[in-house]
């Protein structure tokens, strides 16, 4: 159930993440002169990425496998954790979403900026979907 569930939104991430950082880093280069905020952009989205990273990594190594071999006081434990840390995501993805101005790319914007907003608004929707189903099925699953 875990698997089906969360595997496709992990999968997903450890793939888009890499590419979007390596897209804004191009776009911050290209026209930071002109929007300084494409740097913070870029910057933004390095401390997304390794939050994410290192959240996905402690759910796929740790709390998975407590929940599926029923281990269970540390698996409610974990995912208290859990809880907090999607907390803290959120607003992050909401900070990278003021500093993107809501993923509207002005009409001078190059193809890279335009698909650079275009991805990372499709992020943020799979990320929170990812965070929803976690939180709201997951968790109750495990704790009543
Ligand atoms: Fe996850
Ligand atoms: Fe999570």
């Amino acid at each position: 159930m875990i698997e089906k569930l969360i595997g496709p939104h992990h999968t997903y991430l450890r793939d888009a993440l890499p590419f979007l950082q390596r897209v804004a880093a191009k776009v911050a280069r290209d026209h930071g002169d002109r929007d300084p905020s494409l740097v913070e952009l870029a910057t933004q989205l390095d401390i997304i990425a390794a939050a994410l990273t290192a959240h996905m990594d402690e759910e796929e190594s740790v709390l998975f496998p407590a929940l599926l071999e029923g281990r269970e006081r540390e698996a409610v434990a974990l995912l208290f954790d859990m809880r907090r840390d999607h907390e803290e995501l959120q607003l992050l993805l909401h900070e990278l979403r003021l500093i993107a101005r809501d993923y509207r790319p002005p009409g001078w914007a190059c193809n890279s900026y335009r698909t650079l907003m275009y991805e990372l608004r499709a992020l943020e929707a799979d990320v929170f979907e990812h965070l929803r189903i976690e939180t709201r099925i997951l968790l109750p699953r495990f704790v009543p």
